[in-house]
């Protein structure tokens, strides 16, 4: 059964794509490489044996994304991943943002009306949630208005995908993602940020590399046990493994609505000391971190409700923190080793 997946060459992506391959699922990949590199379609033939179907597409090109659907026919469902992620700098260039998130889903959408796919699973994030007024947070929680345009094209992509499913025949789910940090087990694929880290696993992991000087911990005076902020941590593996599992619940009609919603977190919330602890217990190594002042738009603390996909879509994470700390060491030390060759 043949796949698309848009984003397959980033960080999440690449990780689904392996899952899938391992569950028997062909699978193409349209990128655009904005925000990951093409080495990254050897990396995943090395771990599954196959290598998927790739074409580099502007998504947010409508004649473009056509001409590739046209090039992949068969195509069965869409797994959505593609597009720009960065907090900061969707604040610095919105119209950046908006145009490519959103054109890009519409582009998808027309597409797959046109070839009459059925199925989409679409990345959302926890972000949409703001700071929850009470915790752990459900899918039934209030949207609270977005900290910044990237959090907003997520809130805005999720109501055009459940206005357009109410007047089409696709059916959808939409899974908020929480903090996906850690890599696979082969350390041949990970996060893969270009430029200075925003997000802190990889930041401490190039911190021990040596790359950067030392870790910010951006505040800690919040309201929390150790006054540092927190977090709902999941390892990617394990979130790949959720698409696999949506995708099949679409695939076998599991369900009769028409667009649902998941959050995709292990429940448990760690701060960012608790990480940076965990970091240094697995790999025997001192951080370097020095506390310094809040970072704008952070939430104090989040973390995830997960019985609705416990036990509605049947999935639950497995792998705890500190397997994802090490397998995110592993890594950046792989990229090292790269990098001397
Ligand atoms: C986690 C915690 C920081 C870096 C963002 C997006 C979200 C998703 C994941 C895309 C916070 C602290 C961080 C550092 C630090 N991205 N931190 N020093 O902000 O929770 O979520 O990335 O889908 O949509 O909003 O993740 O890793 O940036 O921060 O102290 O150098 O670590 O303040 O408390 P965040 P993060």
């Amino acid at each position: 059964m043949k796949i698309l997946v848009t984003g397959g060459t980033g960080y999440i992506g690449s990780h689904t794509v392996v899952e899938l391959q391992e569950k028997g699922f062909e699978v193409v990949i349209a990128d655009n490489l904005s925000n990951s590199s093409i080495e990254v379609l050897d990396k995943i033939s090395k771990i599954t044996g196959t290598r998927p179907s790739f074409e580099k597409t502007d998504l947010s090109e409508l004649e473009t994304t056509r001409s590739f659907f046209s090039k992949f026919p068969g195509i069965e469902a869409v797994i959505h991943f593609a597009a720009y992620k960065a907090v900061g700098e969707s604040v610095n260039l919105p119209l950046k943002y908006y145009r490519n998130n959103l054109v890009s889903l519409m582009n998808i959408l027309e597409c797959m009306q046109e070839h009459d796919i059925g199925d989409l699973v679409f990345s959302s994030s926890c972000t949409v949630y703001g700071q929850p007024d009470s915790l752990p947070v459900d899918e039934s929680a209030p949207i609270k208005k977005a900290l910044s345009p990237y959090g907003n094209t997520k809130q805005i992509a999720e109501e055009i995908i459940s206005d357009f499913c109410d007047v089409s025949k696709m059916k959808t789910v939409l899974l908020r993602y929480f903090n996906p940090i850690g890599a696979h087990e082969s350390a041949l694929i990970g996060e893969l940020p270009i430029g200075i880290p925003s997000n802190l696993m990889p930041f401490i992991t190039q911190t021990a590399i040596g790359k950067r000087e030392f870790l910010n911990v951006w505040g800690d005076d919040y309201n929390t046990p150790d006054g540092t902020a927190i977090r709902d941590y999941i390892h990617v593996v394990d979130l790949a493994r959720a698409h696999v599992t949506t995708l099949e619940r679409l695939l076998n009609e599991s369900s009769d609505e028409k667009t649902e919603v998941f959050n995709l977190g292990t429940g448990v919330g760690y701060s960012v000391l608790q990480v940076i602890r965990s970091f240094e217990k697995m790999t025997g190594m001192k951080l370097d971190y020095r506390i310094k002042a809040r970072r704008p738009g952070d939430v104090e603390k989040v973390w995830a409700d997960t019985q609705y996909a416990n036990k509605v879509l049947g999935w639950k994470a497995e792998k705890g923190l500190d397997e994802m700390t090490l397998s995110a060491w592993n890594w950046e030390k792989n990229l090292e080793s790269l990098r001397t060759r």
